[in-house]
């Protein structure tokens, strides 16, 4: 149990603005992971271990994409008690991302909306952060680390390729997994890769590389895709059958959303950008469904979006979802949210096992 109630921690972030109070999470747990004020937030590792893509997770809860862009973090985050933690999204180059402000509390929806644009420190910056890490080097320390890559703001969108086969020679030697991001909808064209034939080069390219890293490097390192929620079943469908037909081992389902639908009337709701956090809970587990009946009954997905209670991270798991992510949860509800989850989730899939 972490030392300082969230409540207080929130009361104190939620006065200032956004993206300023993430700034301070970031710094905050960058300079006290591996001491010992990383008790303030710390959690017990809900222990129930699943095997997936051929990874063996601790438990069935990560920490989603996109806090901790640049790796600074990654041993404070494992410390809440996540199974796996995935940083980034990172690109080739160094961006500073779109104009501030860029990011929006919708306090009564428990929602953001965010249109960061990849503001990151660049591939050679992340990789130097994620090699700092101590996780691996700590005894009966079970984390996994997913690397989430995408492209520049400035490369166009036929040279997207170009971008993500650099992202995955640079993090393929140190990713327990990788995802490939084409789902922000704060870089111009980005969502268009999903589209059938875009989808279908992209990932041709990244299976040929992955064949050649994996001859390199003596491994194979499994390749989720991260998809948008905002597709319609057809979509969905296509997309199922080209991750199959390129051998990709997982499917992170969704991104956050372009709907307002939810949010109308709210103050910050016409802000541009993606809509995250409870809201999207119903929107993600659709397409989670989707996936499921066009992926079959073994297929990795990890289900994200708008988990903000234990009974949400249910319902993605009922849904189709093998493993769940959290963002916007984290924000709102603290590192508890992670155990809670956790461990119900354990409870939920071994009834037989807690009841005895
Ligand atoms: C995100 N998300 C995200 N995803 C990703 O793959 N790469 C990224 O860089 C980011 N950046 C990002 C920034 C901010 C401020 C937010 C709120 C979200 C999306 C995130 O990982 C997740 O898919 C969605 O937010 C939906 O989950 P939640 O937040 O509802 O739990």
């Amino acid at each position: 149990m972490s030392l300082i109630p969230y409540a207080l921690s929130r009361a104190l972030l939620f006065r200032l603005d956004p993206e300023a109070a993430h700034d301070v999470t970031i710094d905050m747990l960058a300079r006290t992971q591996n001491t010992p004020l990383a008790c303030t937030y710390s959690q017990p590792r809900v222990d129930d271990p699943v095997t997936l893509a051929g990874l063996r997770f601790p438990n069935r809860v990560g920490m989603a994409a996109g806090l901790d862009k640049n790796a600074r973090c990654i041993d404070g985050l494992g410390a809440m008690g996540f199974g796996f933690v995935e940083v980034g999204t990172v690109t080739p180059l160094a961006q500073p991302g779109n104009p501030k402000p860029r990011m929006f509390r919708l306090p009564s929806a428990n929602a953001l909306i965010n249109r960061m644009g990849f503001n990151n420190d660049g591939l050679d910056a992340f990789l130097a952060n994620v090699q700092r890490a101590t996780f691996r080097r700590k005894p009966g320390m079970p984390l996994l680390l997913g690397l989430n890559i995408g492209k520049n703001a400035a490369t166009p969108i036929e040279k997207a390729t170009d971008d993500y086969l650099i992202g995955l020679a640079g993090v393929y030697p140190h990713a327990d997994y990788v995802t490939i991001n084409i789902s922000s909808p704060n870089t111009k064209n980005l969502r268009a890769l999903q589209s059938d034939e875009a989808l279908d080069a992209l990932l041709g390219a990244i299976a040929a590389k992955r064949e050649q890293l994996a001859q390199q490097h003596g491994k194979r390192v499994p390749i989720f895709v991260k998809i948008a929620p905002d597709l319609d079943e057809e979509q969905v469908k296509v997309i199922a059958a080209t991750l199959l037909r390129h051998g990709m081992d997982g499917v992170i389902a969704t991104n956050t959303t372009l709907s307002r639908e939810a949010v109308q009337g709210l103050e910050h709701a016409a802000e541009t950008g993606g809509l995250s956090g409870a809201p999207v809970l119903a929107v993600s587990n659709r397409v989670i469904r989707q996936l499921r009946a066009a992926l079959g009954r073994d297929y990795p997905i990890i289900g994200v979006g708008g988990i903000l209670s234990a009974e949400d991270a249910l319902s993605k798991i009922d849904a189709g979802a093998d493993l769940v992510q959290i963002y916007t949860g984290l924000i709102y509800r603290g590192p508890e949210l992670v155990r809670q989850s956790a461990e119900a989730i354990k409870k939920h899939l071994q009834p037989s096992t807690n009841e005895r």
